[in-house]
């Protein structure tokens, strides 16, 4: 089965095609991060204007490096929630005029079931069950847990911001560039994690998150020792990534504990962090870790493509819209 996906939840128009599932033939994304960058965060209005200009050319060209024709796509898969309504509208509008025109069954995809099945993307080792899936994204964290990909169950998420939002939100107190996620880990890098004392938020709460106190204790810390330097900024990126990072693994141990898990699985964008998966890594090491490429980590269509194939179902034309797939 070869599916095409369209991926339009936020600030990256994505066409993908992937076969059963698993085997990315390609995947085109225009990230809209430059246009955005100079408000410190996406603009919604903006982005929706801007997946109408760039969609229709990502659509050749995605079938031109997959060297396929459309009558070669068995279904098409799109993202219909959650994300920017606006934005979400012009992938399901697409979508919907392809299958109609080309007489092709459709497959509504949750943007979360997406990030889960990354997984399997390019990944010729089998996954494991039981999973605890840890969706770590620009606007979600949570923890999922299952004993089959298509009965996965949300376990906890967090009571207010995501742990990606918090990266962005802290890098621009920090006045480093959006988005923040990589910036703060090639600082934290350079930095010394121990010199600044951030509290772990919820840190007796078992399974929920919480990161907007620690953006708060961010912004407390920078204002006490404003002006600063390059290494206060470098030390500031380490003891928020440290205490981020240690926050989010110690859920992951109770859930692990709680489901007698085989795989802990990090996605989403902030599981490009390669410090977390390494620190994963070290702490779970007698059961799989694993986090996808890169490239499968932040918003892109060929995880929607996965879920499609692995979750999802072909519904009627006249039943998608944004919010349909739950
Ligand atoms: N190396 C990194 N370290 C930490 N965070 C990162 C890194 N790379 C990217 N991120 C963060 O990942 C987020 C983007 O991820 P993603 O594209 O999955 O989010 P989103 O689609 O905006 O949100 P959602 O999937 O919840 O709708 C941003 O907040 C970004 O700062
Ligand atoms: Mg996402």
């Amino acid at each position: 089965m070869r599916i095409l996906a369209i991926e339009t939840s936020c600030d990256d128009t994505s066409v993908s095609i992937v076969r059963d599932g698993q085997w990315v033939e390609s995947l085109v994304v225009s990230s809209q991060i430059k246009a955005h960058q100079r408000f410190g965060g996406v603009v919604p209005e903006l982005a929706a204007r801007m997946h109408t200009e760039t969609v229709h050319y990502l659509l050749p060209k995605c079938l031109a490096e997959a060297g396929r024709t459309w009558s070669e796509i068995d279904a098409i898969a799109v993202t219909t929630n959650p994300g920017l309504e606006g934005s979400l509208i012009i992938g399901v509008t697409v979508a919907k005029t392809l299958a109609m025109t080309l007489n092709k069954p459709i497959i509504p995809v949750n943007h979360i079931t997406g990030h889960i099945c990354s997984i399997f993307l390019d990944n010729p080792k089998p996954i494991v069950f039981p999973l605890v899936a840890l969706v770590v994204s620009g606007g979600h964290t949570q923890l999922w847990t299952g004993n089959t990909i298509q009965t996965v169950k949300l376990l906890s998420e967090t009571r207010d911001d995501a742990a990606g939002e918090a990266f962005d939100k802290v890098a621009r107190l920090l006045g480093l560039p959006y988005p923040g996620g990589p910036t703060i880990e090639s600082r934290a890098k350079l930095g010394q994690p121990t010199r600044f004392k951030l509290p772990e938020p919820l840190r007796h709460s078992p399974l929920e998150f919480s990161f907007s106190g620690l953006k708060t204790a961010v912004a407390n810390c920078i204002q006490q020792q404003s002006p600063l330097t390059e290494s206060d900024i470098n030390d500031i990126c380490a003891a928020f990534q440290q205490t981020v990072i240690s926050t989010l693994l110690r859920k992951v141990t109770v859930a692990v504990n709680h489901s007698q898990a085989a795989t802990v699985a990090i996605v989403g964008g902030v599981a490009a962090n390669r410090t977390l998966l390494h620190n994963a890594t070290e702490i779970f090491s007698s059961i799989n870790v694993m986090a996808p490429p890169i490239k499968y980590c932040t918003d892109n269509a060929a995880m929607i493509a996965a879920a499609a194939h692995f979750c999802g179902s072909q519904v009627p034309l006249n039943t998608i819209r944004v919010g349909c797939a739950c």
